[in-house]
């Protein structure tokens, strides 16, 4: 598998505090890659590394092996960052005039991201009257607007909507499908890593984990049995389903409402490593 990204043994202090303890993980080309950790756990800073936004204090990070071409990546801030006295089809155009695409193409593509991302209503809108999840779907429509290789986005869709964070999705799937665009994402919404194939999860700036969603839940995940009995309920951590069974034999049939065998989810795992560090023994 290509790699599009690595970051390398980067280290990043502010006035003698480490942030980044030594990080090193590879984004592999094509990926959908969550970048998750607590509030404060480093997310950003590294994404403004990766960016040239900031100085590692050491370390390197390389784009398909060399340095990093900023004009191929796509990045969505925290932070709304479009003038706010334009509207946002004059955003985009200023935009898109900087990077020199024609006026034809530049049109062309503004509509395209518009219907696609649906922004034909309030494209001619002035960007300081828009609602926040207008201007954070216009800053994705930003970052998409040069065909980038990658795109970064920090927690850019924590503040969604769920049916505007769904179109979104659906969206970036899409672009991800057809043209193997990579997206990398920070996001301290859980729930939000489902649709990633990679996963990376920071604290206090150590990595805990890094690999594939699968390979998290071979390594992390449980069974659970749950029994609802009529005047309580009952939760076990299990190893196999006969052993549920096993386990449900032993119990008078009559006082069973209801039971049910399933995996730990992403959320249980992530709180289990972020509270405790590795889990797995
Ligand atoms: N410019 C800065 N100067 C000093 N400390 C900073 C600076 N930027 C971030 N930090 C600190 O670095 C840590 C990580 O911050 P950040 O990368 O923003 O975390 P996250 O994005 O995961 O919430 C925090 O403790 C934060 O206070
Ligand atoms: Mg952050």
């Amino acid at each position: 598998m290509k790699t599009i990204m690595s970051i390398d043994h980067i280290r990043k202090e502010f006035h003698h505090k480490v942030v980044l303890k030594d990080v090193s993980f590879t984004i592999p080309t094509g990926s959908i890659f969550a970048f998750l950790g607590s509030n404060g756990a480093g997310k950003s800073t590294l994404l403004n590394i990766i960016i040239q936004i900031l100085l590692p204090t050491s370390g390197r990070i390389f784009m398909n092996g060399k340095e990093v071409l900023k004009s191929k990546i796509g990045v969505v801030f925290q932070e709304n960052t479009l003038d706010d006295d334009l509207t946002i089809y004059e955003n985009l155009w200023i935009r898109g005039k900087l990077y020199h695409i024609s006026n034809e193409k530049l049109r062309h593509q503004i509509i395209v991201l518009s219907n696609k991302l649906g922004m034909a209503s309030f494209l001619h809108q002035i960007y300081k009257e828009c609602s926040g999840g207008q201007k954070r779907i216009a800053s994705i429509a930003r970052a998409l607007l040069m065909n980038p290789e990658i795109l970064i986005m920090d927690e850019a869709t924590t503040a969604l909507d769920i049916e505007t964070r769904k179109k979104l999705w659906d969206f970036l799937l899409e672009q991800n499908k057809l043209k193997n665009l990579t997206i990398f994402f920070s996001s301290h919404y859980i729930e939000e890593a489902k649709v990633a194939t990679n996963l990376c999860i920071l604290k206090s700036g150590v990595i805990l984990f890094h690999g594939t969603y699968r390979s998290l839940l071979q390594k992390y995940g449980k069974k659970y049995l749950q029994v609802q009995l009529k005047d309580q309920l009952l939760k076990k951590e299990v190893t196999s389903i006969k052993q549920s069974l096993l386990f449900l034999e032993k119990l008078d049939d009559k006082k069973i409402d209801t039971f049910s065998v399933s995996n730990s989810d992403l959320e249980d795992i992530f709180l289990k490593l972020v509270s405790y560090g590795d889990i797995s023994h």
